[in-house]
């Protein structure tokens, strides 16, 4: 099969056939210490406004405004406004890395000074959404949805852009008005949440829009590999135990309410998984949980330290294991160097994966997958 290691020239056995090499996913393969990860660094803030355009700045930022300790179980109506107070992003707008590359073109004067050994533009070796990066974090375990990431070098840098799925695609198109509404849900507890002031208090009566977002841009490092990353952040926390962005952000997330021991564990085994990706990898501290009930209040609220995750799943031998998916995303950032290696943003290689199935990749030249936007390729080479 081809299904094993990279074949090096000279190097592996013979065979008939050369086949493109590919990368196993199973966990046991990458289970071992976890590996380094550099504290996260925050190099930069933008913000998309109502209209989803582009601002270099914070104006998006919100504060975490939590209902006073004395009222665990707040009067939030989720449901509320979904369907008169409801602005909806169009998602069929494929915005790629569009505005994490105005952000690098903006800031380019700066890291360019922050010089380079290799004397590339941009001081990283990937560059790329925090959101495909949890994607791959979470890998080995997940037993439903596939990827597809295109990838191109260019001036030595490999800019990471996810591809929507034709099974993802068909998901979104055919949302049925229930999970439309869960979705708002997420989005309505962040009103009940937050403040627009570091001071203010919720406006739950506001109406939500989806365009709207602030993003924090971060550097950090994973083994030999150096990543520059953008996340979307739900609020910051002014009275925190950690002022320092990227620590004084707060991830909100809602769930399904828990009713027995059994719903716990597989709560923690098959979604804090995602959550604990998702902040780890930017330096999120917190993660504040709203259980839902039925009837679209919420039962409780429970936070969770980023950072104490490991210690709610280590007692269970079937849990997923952080250093697992860490393992593999290095050995998946090391795959698309092994690769990637003609500088040439008109290049794109397409890694596939499917639950199942290791990562596999196709070769493609010209305009057809092509995600690194003219003006940017302009911009950075002069
Ligand atoms: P939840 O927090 O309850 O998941 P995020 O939590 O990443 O800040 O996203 C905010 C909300 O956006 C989510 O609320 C969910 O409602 C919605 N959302 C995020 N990713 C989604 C996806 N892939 N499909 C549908 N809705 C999504
Ligand atoms: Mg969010
Ligand atoms: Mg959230």
């Amino acid at each position: 099969g081809a299904t094993e290691a990279p074949a090096e020239p000279g190097g592996s056995p013979k065979r008939s056939r050369w086949a493109p090499p590919t990368l196993p996913t199973e966990p046991s393969l990458y289970d071992g210490p976890f590996p380094f990860y550099r504290r996260p660094a925050e190099e930069g803030r933008f913000s998309l406004d109502a209209q989803r355009r582009y601002h270099p700045d914070a104006r998006q930022l919100r504060y975490f405004a939590p209902p006073p300790a004395e009222h665990p179980d707040p009067a939030f109506d989720l449901r509320h406004g979904y369907r008169d107070r409801y602005v909806r992003r169009d998602e069929s707008e494929r915005e790629g890395l569009e505005h994490l590359l105005q952000w690098v073109a903006g800031n380019r004067d700066r890291l360019r000074a922050q010089g380079d050994a290799a004397g590339r533009p941009v001081n990283a070796d990937f560059v790329t959404w925090r959101g495909h990066l949890t994607k791959v974090l979470t890998t080995p375990y997940e037993s439903q949805e596939g990827w597809l990431l295109a990838v191109s070098l260019f001036r030595g840098t490999l800019y990471v852009s996810e591809v929507e799925t034709p099974a993802a695609r068909q998901q979104r198109e055919q949302r049925s008005d229930m999970l439309q509404e869960l979705a708002y849900m997420g989005y309505k507890f962040e009103r009940y949440m937050c403040a627009d002031t570091p001071d203010g208090s919720p406006d739950p009566t506001g109406v939500v829009n989806t365009n709207e977002a602030f993003c924090t841009v971060v550097r950090t490092r994973l083994g030999s590999h150096s990543l520059l990353f953008a996340g979307e952040v739900d609020c910051m926390d002014p009275r925190g135990a950690w002022p320092e962005a990227p620590a004084c952000y707060v991830e909100l997330k809602t769930c399904k309410e828990l009713h027995s021991p059994a719903q716990r564990k597989s709560f923690y085994r098959h979604k804090l998984i995602k959550w604990w990706a998702q902040s780890f990898l930017p330096g999120v501290s917190r993660i504040v949980a709203g259980f839902r009930a039925p009837d679209g209040s919420v039962a409780a609220l429970e936070t969770f330290e980023t950072m104490k995750i490991f210690q709610l799943i280590r007692g269970d031998r079937g849990c997923w294991k952080p250093a697992v998916c860490m393992n593999f995303c290095e050995a998946f950032l090391a795959f698309l160097k092994r690769v990637v290696t003609e500088d040439d943003p008109q290049l794109v290689h397409l890694f596939a994966w499917e639950p199942g199935s290791p990562v596999s990749y196709t070769r493609h030249q010209g305009a057809e997958h092509v995600f690194l936007p003219a003006w940017y390729v302009e911009t950075m080479s002069g």
